[in-house]
């Protein structure tokens, strides 16, 4: 008889216990209900308390099933404790919510880099004169980088490229971060046929650091194949891009003498300029500047590639972006191009909106 009255009473007891639990609305109400279920004045709890008035049989009966009950108790309340901060925290990020497609703030407003605006430029530029643009990758293979330009292993021409070298691998030489972008006309030349006329901007590598020179920098490389393409054309091509670019319809263009184990010959172009009281100023001025390498690509180099040089010719040239972008804007040390420094990309940069200025007669 007492058992029933207790065991009613217990399930009358479990019912109103779990449906607290399960209706807590949040953290805080759960805790309230398991003190009032668990908690040292908790119902549970004070009926524990009553057992020792019980004889032995009775006691042990009734303990047994305070104890599930109270296990079951406590189960319900981690469950629901769960579930609770699972919908608190899914409230929670609801409400914090940001669209990162916004801009932050509008003073925040992005900026075109220097390098980019001068890549758009000359890509316009050569593009009126019928360059397409091509690309390599900046790892690139010993036999692109060196071996097919006529600078086999060995040659004193790759101590000169301060070379960063991958990893050695079993299937050959090492592989180079590219030091130059001429590999990119190896590339052209094994996957296409003449008439060849390419530009191939992109970032290169040497390990070097100063004033003038960072471990990443850009060139742009420019190659033309065909049965009859000769020193007056490089000649004619590289005037023309040069004055478009500086916005100089007289800037001279000298020519000098030099060596590239891909060309023959080779030539160092130079620009006009002054430098009276230590201000470079380009134009007809009488002084030079050294701009660019350029030269007739090497025979042995076409028929690396595949191409017959009894019957093809051709001229290849080759620039660094910074330097050519550092003298029409005026920026003086190479080395800021890459600090990521806002205050200096607001300074030097190009809104968004700007049109790459080639237009005669128009100035940035
Ligand atoms: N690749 C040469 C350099 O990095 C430049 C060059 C390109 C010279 C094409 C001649 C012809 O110095």
């Amino acid at each position: 008889m007492a058992d029933l009255v207790v065991n009613n009473d217990l399930e009358d007891l479990r019912a109103s216990l779990l449906k607290a639990v399960a209706g807590a609305p949040d953290l805080a109400a759960l805790d309230l209900a398991r003190v009032e279920a668990v908690g040292k004045r908790g119902e549970i709890t004070q009926r524990m308390k009553t057992l020792g008035s019980l004889d032995p049989d009775a006691r042990r009966a009734a303990g047994q099933a305070l104890n599930v009950l109270k296990t079951e108790i406590e189960a319900a309340i981690v469950a629901r404790q769960t579930d609770l901060a699972r919908a608190e925290r899914a409230a929670r990020l609801a409400a914090e919510r940001i669209d990162v497609t916004l801009p932050v703030r509008p003073d925040a407003e992005g900026h075109i880099h220097p390098i980019s605006q001068t890549m758009e430029e000359l890509i316009q530029i050569f593009a009126e004169m019928g360059f397409t643009v091509a690309e390599g990758p900046e790892i690139e293979s010993d036999f692109n980088n060196f071996t097919a330009l006529n600078i086999p292993p060995e040659h004193p021409a790759r101590q000169m490229h301060d070379t960063f070298y991958l990893s050695p691998t079993t299937d050959g030489p090492a592989r180079v971060l590219r030091t130059h972008t001429s590999p990119v006309q190896v590339r052209t030349m094994l996957n296409s046929k003449p008439p060849i006329r390419i530009i191939a901007p992109g970032r290169t590598y040497r390990s070097d650091y100063d004033m003038t020179h960072t471990p990443m920098f850009h060139q742009v490389e420019g190659l033309v194949i065909d049965e009859s393409a000769h020193m007056g054309h490089l000649r004619g091509c590289l005037t023309e891009f040069l004055r478009a670019f500086f916005q100089i319809d007289d800037l001279p263009l000298r020519f000098r003498p030099s060596f590239f184990p891909f060309t023959e010959p080779s030539a160092e172009v130079d620009i006009g300029c002054s430098r009276k009281g230590g201000q470079l100023k380009l134009g007809n001025f009488g002084d030079w500047l050294e701009i660019l390498g350029c030269g007739m690509v090497h025979p042995k180099v076409l028929e690396i590639c595949g191409i017959d040089s009894t019957k093809y010719q051709g001229f290849a040239f080759g620039m660094g972006i910074e330097r050519i972008a550092m003298l029409k804007y005026g920026i003086p040390d190479l080395r800021t191009f890459f600090d990521a420094d806002l205050r200096w990309l607001r300074h030097y940069g190009f809104s968004f909106l700007d049109q790459p200025s080639l237009g005669l007669g128009l100035t940035r």
